[in-house]
C-alpha cells in the first residue's frame, strides 16, 4: 500500500472514530457508534498492517500476534459476565501502558529509530521515550490495582501513607531531575529504569489510596490516562493515526472524569492533581459515619405486588445488585404489565450506579426498556414527593440519605436520588449487607421504608407472577 493510500485511510478511520464517539453519546445512536468504531479500527488496522512502516517479513509477526490477541478478546467478550466489565476494562487499559511502557523500551533499544535523529529532532525523541513510558508505566500499574480493587482482590478501604502528598512530590521530583539526565547524559538507561520504577510505584499508590466510593473516578480518569498511554506510543513510532485516537481516548476519558467528579460531588483539580483520600473524601471503616437507629419493616412478594397495584406513579431505581441478579429482563416484563394498566412507570439512573459509567442504561437496554421512561437523577429528583411508589432494585449507597444528612459519612456531599421522599419506598436486596463504599444506609429504616429480602430476581419473578394473577 503506497504511503498516500495509508493517509487517506486514516484519515477514514480517524473521521470514523469521531462518528463513532458521537454515536456512543445517546442510546438510541450507540449502536451505530459502535459499528463506525469497528469499521474504522479495521480499517486502521489494515493500513498499518500494509501500509509503509511495515516489511514483508514482519507480517507474519503481526499476523501471529492479532491470532493470539483476538482469542484471548473472543474468549473474554464470550465468557465474562456483565458484572465482570468494569475488571475487564481495567485490565484492558493496564495492557495498552504496559504496550506504551515496552515501545518505549523498544524504541530507547533500537539502533535504527535514533539513527536517523540528531539535534533538536532528537531531544523531542528521547523526550517522547521519557514521557511515553512514564504515562505507560502509571497506567499499567495504577490500572492493575483497580482491577484488584473492582474484582474484590484488593480490599476496598484506601491505604493512607503518612506524609503521602510529600512522597508523590518527592517521587515528581526525581522523574523530573532523571528526565533531565537522561537527555543530557546521551539517553542512559539508568535513568529510564529509576523513572519507571517510580512510575509503577505512584500508580499503585495513587489507586491504593483511594476509597471505595471515589472509584468510579479512578475507572474513568485511567480510562483517560490510557489513552495518553496510546498518543505517546503513536508519537514514538511516528504514527498519526495511534495520536489522534490516543487524544480522541484520553480527552473523551478527561471529559467523562469530569463528570463523574460531578456526579460524586469531587473537585476535578484535586483528581487530576492525585488528591484523594483528603478530608472530605477520607473513608471511615466499613459501617462509618452515625449509625442508623430503628428496625426495619419487610414485606413479601404479594404485599409488593398490592403496592405497585394501589400506585399511580412508580419510579423503579436499579443498581448493581440488578446487575447481579440479572433480573433486568423480569423489571421489563413486571413494567410493560404495569403501565399497560394504566401506571406511570419510569426509571431513575444515578451517574454511578453498578461499577461503571452507563452500566444500568445497558443493561435496560438489553432488556428493550424504552428509552423514553429512563430518567438521569437530576431529571427526576424533583418528582419524588409526588411519586407514590419507589421500588430500588438492588441499589444501596445511590439512595443513601447520609450522603445527606451526614457529615461525617465516607460518601457526604455524594448527590442521591431523594428515594425516600416518596409515599413509599422499597429496598429490595438479599441482607442488611452495606453498599460498594461500606456504609449503613439509614433510608432502610425509616418508616414509609419496605424491605423486601432475597435475590432480585427470584423476588421479582414471584411479584412477576401475583401481577399476573
Ligand atoms: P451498591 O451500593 O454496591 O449496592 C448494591 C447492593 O446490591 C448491595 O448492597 C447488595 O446488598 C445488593 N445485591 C447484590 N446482589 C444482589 C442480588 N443478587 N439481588 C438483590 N440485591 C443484591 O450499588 P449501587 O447503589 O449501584 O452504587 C454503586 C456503588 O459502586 C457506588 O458506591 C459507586 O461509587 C461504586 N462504583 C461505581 C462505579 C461506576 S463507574 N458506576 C465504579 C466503581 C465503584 P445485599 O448483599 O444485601 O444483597
Amino acid at each position: 500500500m503506497s504511503a498516500s493510500l495509508a493517509t487517506v485511510s486514516y484519515i477514514g478511520a480517524t473521521i470514523l472514530f469521531i462518528l463513532s464517539l458521537g454515536g456512543l453519546s445517546n442510546q438510541q445512536t450507540a449502536l451505530r457508534g459502535n459499528l463506525y468504531g469497528m469499521i474504522g479500527m479495521t480499517l486502521a488496522v489494515l493500513a498499518t498492517v500494509f501500509g509503509p512502516q511495515v516489511t514483508l517479513a514482519g507480517i507474519p509477526w503481526i499476523v501471529g500476534a492479532m491470532l493470539i490477541g483476538a482469542s484471548i478478546g473472543l474468549y473474554a467478550a464470550k465468557t465474562v459476565q456483565m458484572t465482570q466489565m468494569p475488571e475487564l476494562v481495567a485490565l484492558m487499559h493496564s495492557m495498552v501502558g504496559l504496550a506504551a511502557m515496552l515501545v518505549g523500551f523498544a524504541t530507547y533499544i533500537d539502533p535504527e529509530a535514533t539513527k536517523a535523529v540528531s539535534g533538536a529532532a532528537k531531544s523531542i525523541h528521547e523526550m517522547e521515550i521519557y514521557v511515553g513510558i512514564l504515562i505507560g508505566a502509571v497506567t499499567f500499574s495504577g490500572s492493575i490495582i483497580a482491577f484488584g480493587k473492582l474484582s474484590g482482590r484488593i480490599g476496598g478501604n484506601p491505604l493512607l501513607l503518612p506524609g503521602r502528598h510529600w512522597m508523590n512530590l518527592l517521587g515528581l521530583l526525581v522523574v523530573i531531575y532523571f528526565g533531565n539526565a537522561f537527555m543530557q547524559e546521551g539517553a542512559t538507561m539508568t535513568p529510564l529504569l529509576v523513572m519507571t520504577a517510580i512510575a509503577l510505584l505512584f500508580g499503585i499508590h495513587m489507586v491504593m489510596a483511594i476509597g471505595g466510593a471515589d472509584m468510579p473516578v479512578v475507572v474513568s480518569m485511567l480510562n483517560s490516562y490510557s489513552g495518553w498511554a496510546a498518543a505517546a506510543t503513536g508519537f514514538m513510532l511516528s504514527n498519526d493515526l495511534l495520536i489522534v485516537t490516543g487524544a480522541l481516548v484520553g480527552s473523551s476519558g478527561a471529559i467523562l472524569s469530569y463528570i463523574m467528579c460531578k456526579a460524586m460531588a469531587r473537585s476535578f483539580i484535586s483528581v487530576i492533581a492525585g488528591g484523594f483520600g483528603t478530608a472530605a473524601a477520607a473513608p471511615k471503616p466499613a459501617g462509618g459515619g452515625a449509625q442508623p437507629a430503628g428496625e426495619v419493616i419487610s414485606v413479601n412478594a404479594a404485599e409488593t405486588a398490592e403496592l405497585m397495584r394501589e400506585a399511580k406513579s412508580m419510579v423503579i431505581v436499579p443498581g448493581y445488585g440488578m446487575a447481579v441478579a440479572q433480573a433486568q429482563h423480569t423489571v421489563y416484563e413486571i413494567t410493560k404489565l404495569l403501565r399497560e394498566r394504566g401506571v406511570n412507570v419510569r426509571f431513575g439512573i444515578h451517574p454511578v450506579a453498578g461499577r461503571m459509567p452507563g452500566h444500568m442504561n445497558v443493561l435496560l437496554a438489553e432488556a428493550k426498556v424504552p428509552y423514553d421512561i429512563v430518567f438521569e437523577m437530576d431529571e427526576l429528583n424533583d418528582d419524588f414527593p409526588k411519586t407514590d411508589l419507589v421500588m430500588v432494585i438492588g441499589a444501596n449507597d445511590i439512595v443513601n440519605p447520609g450522603a445527606q444528612d451526614d457529615p461525617t459519612s465516607p460518601i457526604a456531599g455524594m448527590p442521591v436520588l431523594e428515594v425516600w421522599k416518596a409515599k413509599t419506598s422499597i429496598v429490595m436486596k438479599r441482607s442488611m449487607a452495606s453498599g460498594y463504599a461500606g456504609v449503613d444506609n439509614p433510608l432502610f429504616y425509616k418508616e414509609n421504608n419496605r424491605m423486601l429480602f432475597g435475590d432480585a430476581k427470584k423476588m421479582l419473578d414471584e411479584v412477576l407472577a401475583v401481577l399476573k394473577s
